[in-house]
């Protein structure tokens, strides 16, 4: 046939056309790249753990680099950080000589081909955009480099105690899902004392300062065996300036002019209307301000607590003022309405427009208006009326004093109140000073 008859041509023919292509088009085929990566991976098996002897573990090492505290979300106790990490282990069916390869040191491999190690982040609650890379760096000595941006959100427990001056100390463990001790074991790329301090890498301008970053290496054992953990130890401490202003100093500010409503005299009407629109105030502010301080099932902020007892104060003392007042206008209204139906009653006796509050006070007629009725001169009548007189104004001094022992105790009410602000304000202020001293120690 033709085809047996062509056999003895085929490699002249295939040369030919080999001829060709070459001066069209470089052959991507003969690059020493090509050659060496077909050669590593046309033998390579990525489902078997890269080592001869299978006795010995593959160690990975870590780093890891924190980049930026993107998010703390102190209600769901949450921590949404962006990391560079970055993870290095040996395969031992990946070296090569590189003087056999044009001095070609390091390559790079699709991930999907060569064995990775598992390893996982225990508290991680959700990875976010982390972008998928493609390849690895492997060198001539089998050495792997994976190293990858993530952002991830991490369970954290946060404590907001001494919010704003708190200080969260957030861990990321990293372990192999499956493998044990004895299969894959983990080590540290970097000193701890480099990794501790590094915050080269950090962006600085956020809410959130990075303090440290302590590791520790240590082996958890469970039933289904031995497991290797990394944990990160990721310490951040809050800028509070901008809390102080917005929400310490305004609250303190409120706080004094309702101590300056102490210099009013504690009848005063217009300590209430005072008073009144300092809780409104402090209202509005609290509310305006409720999205800044964090929400926490777990602790309350001291922050928190101190505007409660301010607003328990302020109603204290606006109850109080309200009840004095109310108390001492009742005790003068009811004095001051006698006085006046005394006088009305002169003139509306004949007159034809009656005011209807004096025709009612008139049915109940006071034992002073009576005086006017009495027709006779007679002495008897004087006399009882004198009697009457003197008794009205005995009962008026039993309620003066009354009155005056009442005022007495409000005042002292009022000492009281004012005091206990003082010390409360001058507790604040302690306390915080304290927890900021705290807070610039670490
Ligand atoms: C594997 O390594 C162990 C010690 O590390 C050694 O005792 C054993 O002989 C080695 N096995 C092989 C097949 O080389
Ligand atoms: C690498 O190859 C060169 C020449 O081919 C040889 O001289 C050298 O010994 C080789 N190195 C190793 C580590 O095998
Ligand atoms: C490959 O990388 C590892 C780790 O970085 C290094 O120790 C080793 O010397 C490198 N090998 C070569 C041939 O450069
Ligand atoms: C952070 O927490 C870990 C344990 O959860 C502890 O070992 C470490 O000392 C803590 N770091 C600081 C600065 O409190
Ligand atoms: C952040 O601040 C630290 C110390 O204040 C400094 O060492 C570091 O270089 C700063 N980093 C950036 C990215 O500005």
């Amino acid at each position: 046939t033709l085809a047996s008859a062509m056999s003895p041509l085929w490699p002249f023919v295939l040369a030919a056309a080999s001829g060709i292509l070459a001066i069209d088009y470089p052959r991507p085929r003969s690059s020493t790249l090509h050659q060496l990566t077909k050669q590593l991976l046309q033998k390579y098996h990525k489902e078997v753990r890269p080592v001869h002897n299978w006795t010995q573990a593959t160690t990975v090492y870590l780093d890891v680099f924190v980049h930026a505290v993107l998010d703390v979300d102190a209600q769901n106790q949450k921590v949404k950080t962006s990391v560079w990490y970055c993870e290095v282990w040996n395969d031992e069916f990946l070296s090569w000589n590189s003087s056999m390869f044009d001095e070609i040191r390091e390559i790079s491999l699709p991930l999907s081909a060569v064995w990775a190690p598992d390893i996982i982040i225990n508290e991680f609650v959700d990875i976010e955009r982390s972008p998928d890379l493609p390849y690895v760096y492997v060198n001539s000595s089998g050495t792997i480099k994976h190293s990858k941006p993530i952002q991830m959100v991490s369970a954290c427990s946060l404590e907001t105690y001494a919010f704003p001056f708190d200080i969260q100390n957030c861990s990321l463990t990293f372990s192999s899902i499956l493998h044990t001790v004895e299969d894959v074991d983990l080590a540290f790329l970097r000193s701890r004392e480099d990794i501790m301090h590094n915050q080269k890498a950090f962006l600085n301008d956020s809410e959130w300062e990075l303090l440290s970053v302590s590791s520790t290496y240590n082996i958890l054992q469970s039933s289904a065996g031995d497991f290797a953990q990394i944990q990160f130890n990721v310490v951040i401490r809050r800028r509070p300036l901008a809390y102080v202003v917005s929400l310490l100093i305004p609250s303190i500010f409120l706080m004094l002019v309702d101590l300056g409503s102490f210099y009013l005299p504690p009848t005063c009407r217009a300590r209430i209307v005072f008073k009144s629109s300092v809780l409104v105030g402090y209202t509005v502010f609290r509310v305006n301000m409720s999205d800044e301080v964090p929400r926490s099932t777990v602790s309350t902020p001291l922050i928190e607590v101190f505007f409660t007892v301010c607003m328990a104060f302020l109603v204290l003392s606006l109850s109080k003022s309200i009840l004095s007042v109310k108390f001492l206008h009742d005790e003068r209204c009811s004095q001051q309405e006698q006085t006046l139906l005394c006088f009305r009653g002169d003139a509306d006796a004949d007159g034809p427009g009656m005011d209807p509050r004096a025709q009612r006070a008139g049915v109940t007629e006071p034992p002073v208006c009576q005086e006017h009725q009495a027709q006779s001169g007679a002495l008897k009548e004087v006399w009882s009326q004198l009697q009457s007189i003197s008794s009205y104004l005995q009962t008026q001094d039993q309620e003066h004093q009354q009155e005056a022992g009442w005022l007495a105790l409000l005042g002292r009410f009022d000492r009281l109140l004012f005091q206990s602000y003082l010390v409360v304000l001058g507790l604040y202020t302690v306390t915080l000073c304290s927890l900021w001293a705290s807070w610039s120690h670490l």
